[in-house]
């Protein structure tokens, strides 16, 4: 607690209001009393200046550019450390000791595979369903298969829970991208790593052996942990809201994952790489960079601009060398690749964008790595999930092992027609 109080008067009263420090980053302002104080409440749609929460897990400061990770600068964590290790940092607060990150693994390994009768859920769904419309699907039917660790109230359960959910995501994902182009499922493998596991899983054939490369297994292991957590954006705000209602971890990560499917958050990787494609050429760009500074047309460049980020997105550096990486090692010679770079740099010297502080964000160059690698843009967004699986299991157990959690409950500035009496139909 700050010794600084903030003053407000209304109506003549006035009253002083705490102000919170953090360890690091804009202090606030607690206004838990001022409805019992004034009978008013504040009015912040898209909670542009409301801190829903306190945290102590990811730290953005968008004026510099900056995110850590439970201190740790993303940059670091992309180059050196391992998606594993960011889990366990992110669900435990420390970097893990040897012995620590070991067991860590061997328990996640021991989790992937999902119960047998779950791919009965996938034959329900058409062919041609959206991948994430299966994963909304299956992962809150895991809350039908996994009784014995739906108990919120018991560490050890929320534990096995968030253990299970960051395991079996890979397999699950694997499998919805299997059933859309008619392939049998294929079984992970306790041999392989999180990542190699989940591109074999993905990518094999019982007619052939696959090989993990390993220049791919780091580039894809790059993207989880650039998209482990992200502090408190839409999906991980749905994911708080649905379990301070004391909802069962399954049911809290699939809401989670409908939340990210909108193509202002997680579906902006699809998105970016469907308007590059459909750009094409080089020469096509300024046509682009005309239509979203159009403020008669509802055309965004996606992948461009952040909330939080009035700066370049630490994520998309990291991003765009690991696109280069790929494309070379793949030998690949993507023409949207170029398009990209120079969109990048037309839109980072026009002074729309300039002024609007709209930078690349990470989904910029993801979808050009993930294209490359050989994944459908519809898997772009289940990928995204997959890797900020660990993210919104750690919020959720920091919310709920909070004892300032209430359940959430907004309020609202009631614009509708007062009390009114019902006409009945013949006189209307
Ligand atoms: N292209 C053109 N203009 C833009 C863009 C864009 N991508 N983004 C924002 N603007 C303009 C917007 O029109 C507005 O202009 P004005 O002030 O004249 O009305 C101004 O910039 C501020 O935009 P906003 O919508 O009020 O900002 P926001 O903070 O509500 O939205 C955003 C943030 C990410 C939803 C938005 O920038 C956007 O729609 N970007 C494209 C989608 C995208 O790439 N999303 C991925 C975000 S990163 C991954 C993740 O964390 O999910």
């Amino acid at each position: 607690m700050s010794d600084n109080n903030a003053t407000l008067t209304v109506g003549g009263a006035t009253k002083d209001y705490a102000v919170m420090d953090g360890s690091v980053g804009p202090q606030v302002i607690d206004v838990r009393k001022l409805y019992a104080n004034t009978g008013m409440f504040t009015y912040d749609p898209g909670f542009t200046s409301t801190a829903s929460c306190e945290s102590g897990l990811t730290y953005i400061d968008g004026d510099e550019g900056v995110l850590l990770h439970r201190g740790y600068p993303i940059g670091q964590l992309a180059e050196e450390s391992s998606f594993m290790e960011v889990c366990y940092l992110l669900l435990n607060g420390e970097l893990p000791s040897k012995t620590e990150l070991d067991d860590f693994i061997t328990t996640i390994t021991r989790h992937t595979m999902v119960h047998e009768q779950l791919t009965t859920f996938y034959r329900g769904f058409r062919r041609d369903a959206h991948p994430m419309a299966i994963m909304c699907g299956v992962v809150g039917a895991l809350s039908a298969f996994y009784h014995d660790s739906t108990d919120i109230n018991d560490p050890l359960q929320r534990k096995i829970a968030s253990h299970r959910l960051i395991a079996k995501m890979p397999t699950i994902a694997a499998m919805a991208y299997k059933y859309s182009v008619g392939q049998p499922f294929v079984y992970p493998r306790n041999d392989l790593s999180y990542t190699a596991n989940f591109l074999r899983m993905t990518f094999s054939v019982p007619a052939e052996e696959y090989i993990p490369d390993p220049v791919i297994v780091d580039a894809m292991d790059k993207i989880f942990i650039l998209h482990a957590d992200h502090e408190q954006n839409a999906s991980t705000s749905t994911v708080r809201l649905a379990g301070s209602s004391g909802a069962n971890p399954f049911a809290c990560i699939a809401a989670g994952i409908a939340c990210l499917w909108g193509p202002a958050h997680g579906g902006a990787n699809e998105a970016a790489l469907n308007m590059l494609r459909e750009i094409g050429t080089v020469d096509k760009i300024p046509e682009y960079i005309a239509r979203a500074k159009n403020k008669d047309d509802p055309f965004r460049l996606m992948g461009f601009g952040h909330r939080v980020y009035k700066n370049y997105d630490p994520r998309a550096t990291v991003m765009q060398k690991t696109a280069k990486d790929v494309l070379e090692k793949l030998g690949v010679n993507d023409p949207v690749f170029d398009v990209a770079k120079e969109l990048e740099q037309i839109a980072l010297n026009d002074p729309y964008f300039i002024e609007k502080k709209l930078y690349p964000n990470v989904d910029f160059y993801s979808g050009v790595i993930l294209s490359a690698i050989g994944f459908p843009t519809e898997m772009f967004t289940v990928l995204f999930a997959l890797a900020r699986t660990v993210g919104w299991v750690a919020q959720w157990n920091e919310m709920i092992s909070d004892p300032a959690q209430k359940i959430g409950r907004p309020r609202q500035l009631y614009t509708g027609p007062t009390q009114r009496d019902y006409v009945s139909v013949d006189k209307r």
